[in-house]
């Protein structure tokens, strides 16, 4: 009998489940095969801050995964939408992200497009506003600079959670108190403090590789650096990440000075609405260092 030596196999019949039932391995497993470096912890915290879907094979394997984090009851972050390779250019990511379009309503949304999903997001219409810079590398210990003038440095505690996530509402646009709650909890972190009030902070928590500094929220870049500073020196010689939307001036000096230099970028673009704000020369707080890709 003739055998043909390839044989075509495109015909997936795929059917939506909710990620909150998938297998934490099987998460894993999806993402390690698009090289990304997420834990089965980072996994499970993106199941406990948001939502998700699953796209499931006939025999329940999980092929691909979309999320969203609600922020706002009007704002909406996407992420981890992932198809495994061999079933990427047939549709599927379409079609998953139709259903989170579906499920997520009118809300506005933004997320932080890789260049593989660039096009696709586009072709839903989210339009491109700023470039992440996702920075890591092994940490250097940088000098201990000179605090800005009339500030002092301390940890963060469980207490300072409203009062950050007051300063994170201003920079971010949308309340994640829920979020910093539980990234708290996970975190070290740092508090610049001016008087008696909160003017940055930073958490640093394990993810991927080694650990990850964000969010960091700052109204300069000297601010900025005092937070991010001490997390750096902790992990000293060790794996650390940091995602910036800064490409020059002295925030992004420093982070390269830190042995993190940019690895890779991604596209911030948004539905519906703009999603960040303009941030040149004000002294209104900013977003120095994203919590995540998925979360903003
Ligand atoms: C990004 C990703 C989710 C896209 O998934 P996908 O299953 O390939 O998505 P689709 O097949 O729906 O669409 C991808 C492209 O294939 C095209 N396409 C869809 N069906 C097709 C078909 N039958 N024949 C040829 N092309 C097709 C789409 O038009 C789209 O093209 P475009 O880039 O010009 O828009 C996938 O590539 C992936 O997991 N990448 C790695 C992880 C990642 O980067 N995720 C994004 C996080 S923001």
């Amino acid at each position: 009998m003739e055998r043909a030596d390839s044989i075509k196999l495109d015909s997936f019949e795929l059917s939506i489940g909710d990620i909150a039932d998938a297998d934490l391995d099987a998460l894993h497993a999806l993402s390690m095969s698009v090289g990304w470096p997420h834990r089965a912890e980072d996994w499970q915290l993106a199941r406990e801050l948001g939502h998700g879907i699953v796209a499931r094979d006939a025999i329940g394997r999980v092929l691909g995964s979309a999320m969203w984090f609600d922020h706002a009851p009007d704002f909406t972050t996407f992420g981890l939408v992932i198809t495994l390779p061999r079933l990427q250019m047939l549709g599927a990511g379409t079609w998953l992200m139709n259903h989170l379009l579906a499920q997520t309503g009118s809300r506005a949304i933004g997320l932080n497009a890789t260049r593989s999903a660039r096009r696709l997001y586009k072709s839903l219409g989210f339009a491109p506003e700023r470039t992440v810079y996702q920075c890591q590398g092994d940490a250097i210990a940088t000098p201990q600079g000179t605090l800005p003038s009339g500030a002092a440095l301390r940890s963060l505690t469980r207490d300072d959670l409203d009062e950050i996530a007051a300063l994170d509402r201003a920079a971010y646009r949308a309340d994640r108190t829920s979020v910093l709650a539980r990234l708290v909890e996970l975190s070290k972190g740092m508090a610049l403090v001016r008087g008696d009030r909160i003017a940055a902070y930073s958490l640093c928590r394990r993810f991927g590789r080694g650990h990850l500094i964000g969010p960091v929220v700052a109204a300069s870049d000297d601010d900025a650096i005092a937070v991010t500073r001490p997390h750096v020196a902790d992990h000293a010689g060790a794996f650390l990440r940091i995602d910036t939307r800064q490409k020059s001036g002295s925030f992004a000096e420093f982070v390269a000075q830190c042995g993190l230099p940019v690895y890779d970028t991604v596209t911030s673009m948004s539905l519906r609405r703009p999603w960040l704000i303009d941030d040149a020369g004000g002294e209104k707080p900013i977003i120095y260092g994203l919590a995540s890709h998925a979360l903003g």
